[in-house]
């Protein structure tokens, strides 16, 4: 109703204003033809009086020559009339005729030259305004063989026009006001019968037409779409802000406060004993943990990983348990121990030498190798059966992570087959012809299809799924809710894109911006007016690393006032070190830098500097907050929670966030300079913008992605595969699945 009337208002603006132009238009055009008409009469007049004029012409005929014009002024609209001898002195007026309009003051504009040849007499008019109305006078010369006797005036009154203009007015008022009336009414009608008309087609369609197979997969679609607008809606009109007590409160209200056990390979808390003897505490270097951590600090409930630390064993009790995070203890950590061995197959073999590049497009070739295969499906079953021993319920909710337990699905189902299973692809997920490469990629499918919601980051990654399966199993795909039916059983695949814990907990205790840049430039020996960049990642060939130090060096090589005064700041956290192709990665970026320092060095002055080493977050956030600009340069990655990381720690909204196209980040943080990294030109010519930017683009551009990131933060993510899971055990219980467990024991523990 609002937009109609918004609509009908513009209409009627839109008329006025063409009326009133109208009304110009048709004003100033009548005019002149009105006053065209006067002197085409004015000039008749006179000719047709002419011969009587012309026998009379003599200043002693005065009385014979005012007959002949009061005769001439007996139209109404002619006020008076007068003649004017050569010399300019008045012959004879009619008693109307304005005494203002003399013959010495009208003679002028007749009369060219003080002769009376009449080649120098033209007739003239004048437009005047007297205070009874607007006057216009007519001269005309009376011309008698090739000479002016003189000339009579006529002044006409103009009144009669202005009435008629006036009329006129009136009448285009009246039009374009029973137009607007009849536009409007006819708009409103057309708009409802269209709408009428739509509706009826839609619904014709949705009952016979969507039968028809062509349409379904436009059905399927536009139902989708509606579906999770509506959800979405729903889900931010629902409760404001998502914050931790948010989360916690909707795992209260849609799953009765359900303990959460949550199944990653990484721990959150690593005990590492220092070369001096003492046990620190590690946060890894992981997106994955960058996520979790928030929602389990926000849940509580288990988390079951390798306990990878060397201090690890003597940290934990007997069971391998401990609360976390240190001082706080809102939830477990529950360390599997795996032997070298193990570790060796699982891990580095069949998770990072074969899934990894298999889901990557990084150009590193995945090694798939058959003893790996059989450590993959061990370490799956035993984890499966840690986190089995630790729900509380025959119903549990069980959080999967990423690619490290495409099986543990499949084999948590086996011991616990009521289980809410929501697994968590981090990674890309590859297409169908790539996925073909790994030998044991139908038994990878059916394991994840022990998940009752599969998610990924992006939809095109849920897409190659679906096709997978599609390819190498015998499944039931069912289109329309993106789900696919294996051995009885439903998984829904949707995507979630991932985010970050939002205030960071890391901002907290972190100094100002530009006392961080004072103690970075401080610990590496830079002036004070360094421009800053710096990229943090763990060393993996996904990254860019390489591709980004190439980049500085073209920016170095293309704008040679930067050289002396950018330097780049890599913080390095050593990856995987066991695997060959991690170390050749290693060792090639430290050459790289090294060769690009030397080309450059100027002094003290080195565009590069590699910091090899883990990094502690606040470390991390302080190099952040100093930074000009932050340039993530995956080749090839899910999502890229550093990317966002970034956009958190500058709460000051300055920084420059430079991206690559192929981080999942980049569809969401559109106003970075988004870059394709294997361009070195366009890096280069970014890095040089984002050098270059005024303080009033870089805060609009942070404020924009920090808004979007207060509002799409980690608690979202984790709500709305939460708010899916309850949904699901909604349907599950009506369709009877659960039905014997209304009743039953679990039920009654709630
Ligand atoms: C990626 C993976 C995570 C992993 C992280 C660090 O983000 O998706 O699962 O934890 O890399 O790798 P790491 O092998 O050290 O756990």
């Amino acid at each position: 109703m609002a937009r109609l009337l918004r609509f009908l208002a513009v209409l009627v603006v839109a008329l006025g204003l063409l009326a009133w132009g109208s009304f110009h238009v048709v004003n100033s055009t009548t005019q002149a033809w009105f006053e065209k008409d006067i002197a085409l009469r004015a000039q008749l007049a006179v000719n047709g009086a002419r011969w009587a004029l012309l026998s009379r012409w003599d200043p002693a005929q005065a009385d014979a020559i005012r007959d002949v014009l009061t005769e001439i002024a007996r139209d109404e609209r002619i006020m008076g009339a007068a003649a004017c001898n050569s010399d300019l002195s008045l012959l004879a007026a009619t008693t109307e005729y304005p005494s203002q309009f003399s013959c010495a003051g009208l003679g002028p504009q007749v009369r060219q030259t003080p002769d009376t040849l009449a080649k120098d007499w033209r007739t003239s008019t004048l437009d005047v305004q007297l205070p009874g109305g607007r006057v216009h006078v007519s001269a005309v010369p009376i011309v008698y063989v090739g000479k002016a006797m003189g000339f009579v005036a006529l002044v006409h009154d103009m009144a009669f026009i202005d009435r008629r203009e006036a009329k006129v007015q009136q009448l285009i008022l009246i039009a374009f006001g029973v137009l607007a009336v009849a536009a409007s009414l006819i708009t409103v009608l057309a708009g409802r019968l269209f709408w009428r008309w739509w509706t009826q087609e839609i619904r014709k369609f949705l009952k016979g037409g969507a039968q028809r197979r062509e349409f379904r997969p436009i059905l399927r679609d536009v139902r989708e779409l509606i579906e999770r607008i509506a959800a979405d809606r729903a889900l931010d009109e629902e409760g404001g802000a998502w914050t931790p007590a948010r989360l916690k409160q909707t795992l209260t209200q849609h799953l009765h406060g359900e303990k959460v056990v949550i199944l990653a390979n990484r721990e959150p808390y690593i005990h590492d004993r220092a070369a001096d003897g003492t046990v620190r505490i590690l946060h890894p270097a992981s997106g994955l943990v960058t996520a979790m951590e928030p929602v389990m600090r926000a849940c509580g409930g288990v988390w079951v990983a390798h306990g990878s630390g060397s201090a690890d064993r003597e940290t934990a009790d007997h069971d391998g348990r401990i609360r976390v995070p240190p001082g706080e203890e809102s939830y477990i950590l529950r360390r599997v121990w795996l032997s070298p061995e193990e570790e060796k197959g699982y891990y580095y073999g069949f998770a990072n030498e074969g899934l990894w590049p298999l889901c990557h497009m990084a150009h590193t070739r995945p090694v798939f190798r058959r003893e790996d295969w059989e450590h993959y499906k061990i370490a799956n079953r035993r984890f499966a059966e840690t986190v089995c021993s630790e729900v509380d319920s025959d119903d549990p909710i069980v959080f999967v992570q990423d690619y490290h337990f495409a099986l543990a699905p499949r084999f948590i189902r086996e011991h616990l087959p009521r289980a809410t299973i929501i697994s968590f692809w981090h990674i890309p997920w590859p297409n169908s012809e790539r996925l073909g490469i790994c030998p044991w990629r139908e038994e990878l499918l059916q394991g994840m299809l022990g998940s009752s919601i599969l998610g990924f980051h992006t939809q095109l990654y849920c897409n190659n799924f679906v096709d997978a399966v599609d390819r190498f199993l015998e499944a039931r795909i069912d289109r329309e809710q993106t789900a696919v039916i294996h051995q009885k059983r439903r998984t829904l695949v949707r995507a979630y894109p991932i985010s970050i814990e939002w205030p960071s907990h890391w901002l907290k205790d972190s100094p100002q911006p530009s006392d961080c840049r004072g103690r970075v430039l401080a610990e590496l020996k830079l002036s004070p007016d360094t421009l800053l960049g710096v990229g943090v990642d763990r060393l993996d060939y996904t990254k860019g690393i390489e591709e980004r130090l190439w980049a500085v060096e073209r920016l170095l090589e293309r704008y040679p006032e930067f050289r002396g005064r950018f330097t780049f700041v890599q913080l390095a956290a050593p990856s995987r070190t066991a695997i060959e192709r991690y170390r050749q990665l290693d060792e090639a970026v430290a050459t790289t830098a090294a060769r690009i320092n030397e080309r450059f060095s100027m002094g003290e002055y080195r565009p590069i500097i590699l910091l090899r080493a883990h990094h502690e977050p606040p470390t991390v956030y302080r190099y952040y907050r100093a930074a000009d600009l932050c340039y993530v340069s995956s080749l090839h990655d899910g999502m890229n929670l550093v990317a966002k990381e970034f956009v958190a720690a500058r709460d000051d909204e300055r920084g420059v966030l430079v991206l690559s196209h192929f981080a999942g980040a980049s569809k969401e943080l559109t106003e970075a300079l988004i870059v394709n990294p294997y361009d070195l030109d366009e890096a280069s010519s970014a890095l040089a913008t984002a050098l270059r930017m005024s303080p009033e683009e870089q805060q609009e551009r942070m404020h924009a992605m920090r808004t979007l990131l207060a509002e799409y933060n980690v608690y979202r993510w984790a709500g709305r595969m939460l708010i899916d899971a309850a949904r699901l055990r909604g349907k599950d219980r009506l369709t009877g699945r659960l039905s014997d467990h209304l009743t039953g024991p679990t039920e009654s523990r709630r």
